[in-house]
């Protein structure tokens, strides 16, 4: 299944009813996702319900004194929303004969609506294919599709915009529009998203890559470098090899696997074919992968490491593996070694 089928699926079965959901009228959905700017929805439900009762249309609310508007507003913050929203219903009346403007182009010209209100009145009232971009959205598709660009940059903004558009599906705006932002607040949450139990893991590059609570990135953080290890545990009868580490970026001289770096996590297969994992089983014989550990992301000051580690047995100790230390099994604890590689036998000593 694909994605926005995904999505859509997902929505049908776990989306949220909300007061604004059951209804085309454009009024009604304008209300709801100007109250929703800034505001969560628990908080929202009782402002909306008493908004709409008091102004039931775009008629009742341009008649309305701004004092009363704003007193309905009471609490809910960013007060300038309640102003806008008093003029453009008053715009509305004016220029429009009171009927809600029915073109993407005239409803983005309404003062306070920016590009996600917009794509989110045409889309639900009209059925307009309409993409939404919100917090959730961004979040979402940069953890589902491992996009590292900041989503506050133009750059950003414009890329996943494209790709929102895209994915949207054409049949049912509405209802994926729908889908995304509640599948954002309710499953794949900022802080404690729910990848156990999420019906898009599998093809979450996020996840399998470990990235999950980095994304999506914003440029105002400090960036932490990335950095991917692909650690080769090479076992030959009950001796493996270990390397004092050289250079001047992090962990000299501590003893660590044969170690190949990439510039972004790979698989097996396409590490097996690399020019640096060649040269080390030069002359090995027949290699046999044994088991593949993917470490938590370790981090370090100015860097975040992505470690595997693969544990491999040879025929033989080949030409490749002259320049290591060849340690028995079990005389680790004489060499110094990285906190990771610590990590890494505490996790697989009860294998
Ligand atoms: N947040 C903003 N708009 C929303 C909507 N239509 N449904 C749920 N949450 C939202």
């Amino acid at each position: 299944m694909d994605f926005t089928a995904a999505v859509v699926a997902w929505y049908k079965e776990h989306g949220r009813e909300l007061p604004w959901r059951g209804t085309r009228d454009p009024y009604l959905i304008w209300i709801s996702e100007i109250i929703l700017q800034q505001t969560r929805v628990a908080q929202g439900l009782a402002y909306f319900r008493r908004f709409v009762e008091r102004f039931p249309d775009v008629r009742a609310l341009a008649a309305a004194e701004e004092d009363e508007v704003m007193r309905c507003w009471q609490g809910l913050g960013y007060y300038s929303r309640a102003r806008n929203l008093h003029a453009a219903a008053r715009e509305i009346v004016e220029r429009h004969g009171g009927e809600f403007p029915q073109d993407y182009a005239e409803v983005l010209a309404l003062k306070g609506v920016g590009e996600y209100t917009a794509a989110a009145i045409c889309s639900f009232a009209w059925g307009m294919p309409r993409a939404v971009v919100d917090g959730n959205v961004y979040r979402v598709l940069a953890r589902f599709f491992g996009i590292a660009t900041p989503i506050d940059t133009g750059r950003g903004k414009r890329e996943f915009a494209e790709l929102a558009q895209e994915l949207l599906d054409k049949r049912e705006p509405d209802v994926y529009n729908q889908a995304m932002m509640d599948f954002g607040a309710v499953q794949c949450t900022p802080q404690a998203p729910a990848c156990l139990v999420c019906p898009l893991r599998d093809g979450c590059r996020a996840l399998a890559e470990g990235r999950v609570a980095e994304l999506p990135a914003k440029q105002g953080r400090t960036e932490v470098k990335p950095r991917y290890f692909n650690y080769l545990d090479v076992h030959c009868g009950g001796v493996h090899l270990l390397r004092r580490r050289e250079g001047k970026d992090i962990w000299r001289n501590l003893y660590e696997f044969p170690l190949v770096e990439t510039a972004e996590a790979v698989d097996w297969l396409v590490l097996e074919q690399g020019e640096a994992y060649r040269r080390l089983v030069a002359g090995a014989g027949t290699v046999a992968v044994r088991r593949m550990t993917e470490m938590p992301r370790h981090v370090l000051s100015h860097r975040v490491i992505y470690a595997r580690v693969y544990d491999l047995e040879v025929e033989r100790f080949g030409e490749g593996m002259a320049g290591y230390v060849q340690v028995a099994e079990g005389d680790e604890g004489r060499y110094a070694v990285p906190r990771l590689v610590e990590l890494y036998w505490e996790r697989v000593a009860g294998e």
